[in-house]
């Protein structure tokens, strides 16, 4: 470690990468080309990997949806970015009221023509510029990994403050164990260093860690990491080399966007597939931790293997009633 070696997890900031976020932030995730995208994506490609974020958040939300008394919705997304996933959600729930904040004005003007009813530029650090209890429903995706370990029990006690007694909540997390505390923040060849500098992943961490943040003001509705290792898709699959050699030699042969699609419809029902399985086996939530000894030590090896290949999780959370 070259200038100050932290000690802890509180003690990484984008300050320590020399990152200033509101600069970083501006353009980076400002995504013109997705503006209506949802009117021009194929049924096929709907069910892609990639879209299987998209899957779990609706699922939520009409879980919340289908409560008496909850109508109508007002819904807000933290970190809306560019309004991809919320583009999506207004398109198949156009009852709902959709709102977002973002620090990006570049990304907010475009979740505004992206279906969001009301869109501000806000740094959420600083809290979160609602009234108590003023939504149904909360959420956020790809946006946890993305705030200093710090603000993020600060950033759920704000997202707990403005949600409704009863309301829902649904996260899609970046996370597993990135090695923040061991890699040396001002050398530009360190691994971490290139890592954070890539998306502005700061503060990534465990389901296990995020949900005991998370249980602190929320019912666990159901948390699960997605089995399937990459963040995306097949392009995210071939450069972890997870599933080792054999299976990348299989899938890097593929090289025309058809047959890409094609794969990645394949891993996306995959997915969903080994997901729901391992949700009816462990129950509501599945950690490394939480779930229990099969008394197969095979199994057990297998099962450990699909938890841990995630890189991306799901929490849905209930807020008690008053
Ligand atoms: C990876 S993008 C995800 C965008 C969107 N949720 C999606 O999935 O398409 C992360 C977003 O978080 C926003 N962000 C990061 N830190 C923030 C902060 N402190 N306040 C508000 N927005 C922030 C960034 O500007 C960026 O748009």
């Amino acid at each position: 470690m070259s200038e100050k070696t932290p000690f802890t997890k509180d003690d990484i900031t984008y300050a320590l990468f020399d990152i200033d976020p509101a600069a970083y932030y501006q353009e980076r995730y400002a995504y013109g080309d997705v503006v209506g995208v949802v009117a021009n994506e194929g049924r096929v490609t709907q069910n892609t990997l990639i879209y299987q974020k998209a899957h779990y958040l609706h699922e939520a939300l009409r879980r919340c949806l289908s409560d008496p008394g909850n109508h109508p919705v007002k819904v807000l997304e933290v970190g809306c970015g560019s309004g991809t996933f919320g583009a999506r959600l207004k398109h198949f729930f156009p009852e709902i009221e959709l709102f977002g904040v973002d620090m990006s004005s570049s990304c907010i003007e475009i979740a505004k023509q992206n279906g969001f009813d009301h869109a501000v530029t806000y740094d959420v650090v600083q809290g979160l510029p609602y009234a108590d209890s003023e939504f149904d429903f909360i959420y956020t995706m790809d946006f946890f990994g993305h705030v200093e370990f710090r603000s993020k029990d600060p950033m759920i006690a704000e997202i707990s403050r403005i949600t409704k007694p009863g309301g829902y909540g649904f996260h899609g997390i970046e996370s597993g164990f990135i090695d923040y505390l061991n890699c040396n923040p001002k050398n530009p060849d360190d691994t971490v260093r290139k890592y954070v500098y890539m998306e502005g992943h700061i503060g990534v961490e465990t389901l296990e860690d995020i949900l005991d943040r998370f249980s602190k003001h929320f019912e666990i509705v159901q948390a699960f990491p997605f089995p399937i290792r990459p963040l995306l898709n097949i392009g995210n699959i071939l450069n972890s080399r997870f599933w080792g050699e054999e299976f990348y030699t299989a899938f890097a042969g593929i090289d025309n966007p058809t047959s890409r699609v094609a794969a990645d419809l394949v891993t996306g029902w995959l997915n969903k597939y080994l997901t729901d399985q391992l949700l009816q086996i462990y129950g509501n939530e599945l950690t490394q931790s939480r779930v229990a000894d099969t008394g197969n030590p095979a199994l057990n090896r297998f099962i450990d293997t699909l938890l841990q290949g995630c890189g991306f999780s799901m929490t849905t959370l209930r807020k008690a009633q008053a």
